[in-house]
């Protein structure tokens, strides 16, 4: 694993990285962590994040293709993403959702345009400037409840890790689901990705070791509720 100094991370933008990386590879769905890729888009791009922010591949990883399957999930219930190995930089996570628009599926969309709200996220945690800690360090599964208001509908769901280890890096996922339940809400504040950052964000850019932030901005629009 390769690591860079804390004192580049001001500086640097967007910094590739060569080192053996985790992956959301599962959907969580009822209680279970189904096979791998059974509702998660395939990707071409294995072993590196995706460091570019307005990249198409920003939004389901490069060389995104349809997963085999969309799982049902009741609105008001928990599903979420499991990883194959643990997380091993220290960053924070945020998901997405967007409904499929009317005429596709969710085996055909693809994400683009102004479609993304944010559903749940995991920040940092900060004190004033005594320490930094990232509640995701480690983890293999993050977990969440889908809206209980939500409509009925057919859903994507993406999950990024930014790692901000070397000022800032991506992993994304992307899984597929089929939202039913007896919500009737469709959120209005909706973002495009890529698009939603633009890589400067002070929650993105930033030196997460010297001097120690006194407070962390989580990246993104506000989470719907
Ligand atoms: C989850 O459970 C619901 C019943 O509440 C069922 O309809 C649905 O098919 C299940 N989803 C998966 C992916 O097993």
């Amino acid at each position: 694993m390769k690591f860079f100094a804390a004192a580049l991370s001001l500086a640097a933008v967007l910094v590739p990285q060569v080192a053996a990386h985790y992956r959301w590879t599962s959907l969580i769905v009822n209680g279970t962590t189904t096979t791998a890729y059974q509702y998660v888009k395939p990707y071409t791009n294995i072993n590196s994040p995706v460091t570019d922010v307005s990249s198409t591949g920003f939004t389901c990883n490069i060389g995104a293709s349809s997963a085999p399957g969309i799982a049902w999930a009741k609105a008001g219930s928990v599903i979420g993403f499991a990883s194959d190995i643990p997380i091993s930089h220290p960053g924070v996570i945020n998901v997405y959702m967007a409904k499929v628009p009317s005429g596709q599926t969710a085996a055909s969309f693809t994400g683009t345009g102004n479609v993304w709200f944010k559903v749940s996220q995991l920040s940092a945690v900060t004190n004033g400037g005594t320490s930094i800690t990232f509640p995701a360090d480690s983890i293999t599964s993050y977990t969440f409840t889908i809206p209980s208001k939500l409509a009925p509908g057919d859903y994507l769901v993406r999950i990024e890790h930014i790692a901000l280890h070397g000022a800032s890096t991506f992993g994304g996922a992307q899984f597929y689901i089929h939202v039913f339940g007896t919500g009737t809400s469709n959120p209005t504040s909706l973002v495009n990705i890529p698009g939603v950052y633009t890589g400067n964000e002070p929650g993105i850019l930033i030196n997460i070791y010297w001097p120690i932030p006194p407070t962390y901005t989580q990246p993104g629009p506000a989470v719907w509720a």
